[in-house]
């Protein structure tokens, strides 16, 4: 009895494992790829579990079988593409390339109304209310704010022995966009940058901080199951405890914010934008089929928030530290900069307004420079809606694909002067008129980055800012060389820097 009873759970868990197996991790079609290994997909065998950068994985993939590969994040299949055509057919197909399975998987987890987590109808709905916020006509309004959050950083660099080695620019960065990302989206002063004895927001940032670094490690642990995840998080104290720390923050602004708002003639930040959309009767709107919904209900609007922020400053941060650090290895590019600055009369006490900022057009070919050489964002991911057909490859409804933009960013098949250099005139020479997706740091098509026109305002203002009054000095090669530290984000690892006062 026990050694039948033995034979069968035997042949069961065998059946179960093979057909596992096929299903997931087994190499589909003829297309080439490493062998998937079970639970793990391809994550061992290219080190993502030991911390190597994605761009460094998907660089070599291309490199060992070609522009169209495959790759399996854990018991996640896709097709690799790394050639621009490929990625303006999947743009320019909104109707079949949608937004990817395992975002909506890995970001649900965490802001399951939040726009990352989101399509179709319920896509649209929030787009109505997030995306016109960020739009350049709006974010100018914020110039000001982005200036005086800026002189803080400067004003405390100035303060704290200016003549040691500074090794906290990343940190710093973070708390740089962390504070302006507050001041924009909800007229919150954060204070992160002069980190306050406030003991409630530095529960904040603290809270903050573990919720977005909880996104890395349901990123890395790709091949833990999603529900084993939920369970994670219901019962992981630390994160509840700052979930609730965050909660309770937003649902404070929101009824600040529902006092005012009677009161405005037009919304003047994303939380005022976002209050005013709030459901009047949540009871109704549930009862309601997606499409003649309207507004959102609290608990979307706390997701909303909470993605605003965590996307408003990890990415632009770690494009600020990038930008210092390749400032400490090209003095002569700092230098033209400021020449720059001079030739427009942009003095170190010149108020910076839009108009002086246009004139920049150096400092933009540096920001483009920047976001095209820092591998900050490696890749996004669509899931296929119905079957389809790329360079002859056949592909399958909810399959998916993935884009390895920063393979892109430098393969010389698109870039006239050498990709590998950090050259930023090639923007005003050579390489004037890339292929507009050779620079895909935003992504690109109906799910493109929402926050890009608020990513490059702050970046130039913080850029030029900076270069008004600091020149950054290489700390030496020892402990100033960058390297990649791959989180969220992927920032650079040593970067250590002289802040010089001109
Ligand atoms: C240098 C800074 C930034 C970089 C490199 C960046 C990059 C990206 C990328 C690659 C995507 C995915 C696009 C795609 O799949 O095609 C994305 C999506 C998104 N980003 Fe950004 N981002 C930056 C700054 C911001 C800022 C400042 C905000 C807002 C405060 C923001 C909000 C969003 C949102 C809401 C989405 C989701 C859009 C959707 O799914 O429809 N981002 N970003």
């Amino acid at each position: 009895m026990l050694l039948t009873t033995f034979l069968l759970t035997f042949a069961l868990l065998s059946i179960v494992y093979l057909y596992l197996k096929r299903k997931y991790f087994t190499l589909v079609g003829p297309l080439p790829g490493l062998p998937p290994r079970f639970l793990f997909g391809n994550l061992l065998d290219v080190d993502i579990l030991k911390g190597e950068p994605l761009v460094n994985v998907y660089a070599k993939l291309q490199q060992t079988y070609g522009d169209v590969c495959q790759f399996w994040a854990g018991p996640d299949h896709f097709y690799m593409f790394s050639k621009v055509e490929h990625f303006q057919h999947i743009f320019t197909h909104r109707n079949i390339y949608d937004l990817a399975d395992v975002s909506i998987r890995f970001f649900g987890l965490q802001m399951p109304s939040s726009l990352l987590a989101i399509k179709g109808e319920q896509f649209k709905r929030h787009a109505r209310v997030m995306l016109p916020m960020f739009k350049k006509n709006k974010v100018i309004s914020h110039v000001n704010t982005i200036i005086d959050c800026t002189d803080k950083l400067i004003h405390l660099w100035r303060h704290e022995q200016p003549e040691e080695l500074n090794e906290n620019i990343v940190q710093q960065s973070k708390s740089l966009l962390l504070d302006i990302i507050g001041f924009i989206a909800f007229d919150y002063d954060l204070q992160t940058v002069e980190q306050s004895e406030q003991d409630e927001k530095k529960e904040l940032t603290k809270a903050l901080n573990i919720f977005i670094n909880m996104h890395h490690t349901i990123m890395q642990a790709a091949f833990v199951p999603t529900i084993l995840f939920k369970w994670w998080l219901k019962l992981n104290l630390r994160y509840q405890n700052a979930l609730k720390t965050l909660q309770y923050t937003a649902y404070s602004i929101i009824a600040k914010e529902s006092e005012y708002t009677g009161h405005q003639v037009k919304p003047k930040n994303l939380i005022s934008m976002l209050v005013s959309s709030l459901q009047k009767n949540e009871e109704d709107e549930r009862k309601k089929s997606e499409v003649d919904k309207y507004g959102l209900s609290r608990a979307e609007l706390l997701d909303e928030i909470l993605l605003s922020i965590g996307a408003g400053f990890e990415t632009t941060s770690t494009a600020l530290a990038w930008f210092i650090y390749y400032m400490s290895k090209h003095a002569h590019i700092q230098e033209k900069i400021k020449q720059e600055l001079r030739a427009n009369n942009i003095m170190a006490q010149t108020y910076l307004n839009i108009e002086l900022l246009d004139k920049l057009t150096y400092v933009d070919c540096v920001m483009k420079e920047v976001l095209r050489y820092a591998p900050i964002i490696d890749c996004t991911v669509r899931t296929l809606t119905q079957d389809d057909e790329i360079d002859g490859i056949k592909l399958k409804k909810g399959e998916s694909v993935l884009m390895a933009f920063y393979n892109v960013h430098m393969d010389k098949r698109y870039w006239n002067l050498d990709p590998q250099q950090f050259i930023p005139e090639r923007f005003l020479s050579e390489d004037k008129n890339h292929h507009p997706l050779a620079l895909g740091t935003f992504g690109g098509g109906h799910r493109a980055c929402a926050g890009q026109d608020l990513a490059r305002l702050e970046l130039k203002i913080i850029i030029t800012r900076l270069m008004q009054y600091v020149t950054f000095i290489d700390g030496g090669q020892e402990k100033n060389s960058g390297g990649k530290q791959q989180s969220l984000t992927c920032t650079p690892k040593n970067v250590a820097v002289y802040i010089q006062f001109d």
